[in-house]
């Protein structure tokens, strides 16, 4: 199926003419993008179709605007955790919104108060760090340190920090943006524990969840144990693994009584809600994207080896064990505390900056490997002009 459109042949002279911010950007620049998190894959057939037929059909307000229908993302997501992970999440739990980072927004928003402390793994993915800042919530970093063996982070020094500085919640986000970790049951569980000693809230972004790799099994958190669901908002979307951020369709497990009585307080139309395409795209990725996905994988799973062969070989990395995505750490070619700064004007492929993933970021720069081979082999090819 993928073949038919190109999957793996597509070259820059198409690419660049793409009217999206990952190659609108870098084209400006005079540069190949490896930075945000979008793929350069083809929509998957079904969704394609899902998103035709509806502007063929109706586009007026949809039918679970009469306040009786449930949206039909509730059944879909419900379906699709207990089918994949054995996570049955209740229905009516669950809460639509428009993005992920919309939805942690507004959980940090009715569920904690400016000054909080809230734990979360660093580096971070950046809008979550700029959040914490914009809502006056400190960050309190549970480090991932460089090993020979990968990227692990010590319990016992997060429970230290946790009770030193009386945190109120816990951002998971596993698979791990930007070291790809999946994390194990056993770190999973350790988290757990201290979320429980020190009654914590914990928001568990999910959303690279159906993007690791063999032999890794993402653990929902959610699943540990009942009285771990009980503290747990589970967010994910379609919008990594489907490639549909621009769609802007999310999807929360909002377990927490007190949290979803705060959210369902606030005025129906505040937050807005996922447009009907955002809807429709979902459900056919969710319903009838497993082919597309299990070719995408594949294909993500061959690149994050292209790019394990083909890196500089002075720069530091891990295979990632989920995501599309490398965390690069350039610090022994003395490019400084910004190494994507040097590499747009020196190799010219434009990176994530390090510094804006928080603490433990600078000398680092991360890599968006979803590409096709022709496009990622030069951009390899351009890392290494520098590395030589
Ligand atoms: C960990 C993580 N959470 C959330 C998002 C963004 O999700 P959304 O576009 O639904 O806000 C991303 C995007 O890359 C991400 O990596």
């Amino acid at each position: 199926m993928l073949d038919d459109l190109e999957l793996d042949n597509l070259e820059v002279s198409t690419l660049a003419k793409r009217p999206g911010v990952k190659w609108a950007l870098a084209t400006a620049r005079g540069a190949l993008p490896g930075w945000i998190a979008d793929m350069d894959f083809p929509v998957a057939e079904p969704i394609r179709n899902a998103l035709t037929e509806a502007v063929h059909s109706d586009l007026g307000y949809p039918v679970w605007d009469d306040g009786v229908t449930a949206n039909p993302l509730v059944e879909a997501f419900v379906e699709r955790m207990t089918t994949r992970y054995g996570y049955a999440p209740q229905p009516e739990h669950v809460r639509v919104f428009t993005e992920v980072i919309q939805a942690l927004q507004a959980v940090l928003h009715v569920a904690t108060q400016p000054g909080d402390a809230v734990a979360m793994h660093t580096p971070a993915y950046p809008p979550f760090v700029q959040t914490l800042e914009k809502m006056d919530r400190r960050l309190v970093p549970i480090p991932m340190v460089d090993t020979e063996d990968g990227w692990f982070f010590d319990a016992d020094r997060l429970a230290a920090d946790v009770a030193q500085h009386g945190c109120r919640a816990l951002i998971l986000v596993n698979p791990h943006n930007p070291s790809g970790r999946v994390f194990s049951r056993g770190e999973l569980s350790a988290l757990a524990e201290v979320a429980q000693r020190h009654d914590l809230l914990v928001i568990a972004d999910e959303i690279h969840a159906e993007l690791a790799y063999e032999p890794h099994q993402h653990v929902p958190f959610a699943t540990l144990a009942p009285d771990v669901a009980a503290r747990t908002v589970t967010l994910t979307s379609a919008s990594k693994a489907f490639n549909l951020a621009g769609l802007r369709c999310s999807v929360a497990d909002v377990a927490p009584a007190c949290v979803r009585a705060a959210l369902d307080a606030l005025p129906p139309l505040l937050l807005g809600q996922p447009g009907s395409l955002g809807v429709f795209g979902t459900l056919a990725a969710w319903r009838h994207g497993e082919s597309w996905l299990t070719e995408v994988r594949a294909l993500l799973d061959r690149n994050r080896q292209l790019v394990a062969a083909g890196l500089p070989p002075a720069v530091r990395h891990h295979l990632p064990e989920a995501t599309y995505l490398a965390w690069l750490d350039w610090r022994a070619l003395g490019l400084g505390d910004d190494p994507a700064a040097t590499l747009l004007t020196g190799s010219r492929v434009m990176l994530s900056s390090g510094p804006d993933f928080g603490p433990g970021g600078q000398g680092y720069a991360r890599l968006n490997f979803a590409t096709s081979e022709p496009v990622l082999t030069e951009i390899l090819r351009r890392l290494r002009e520098i590395g030589s």
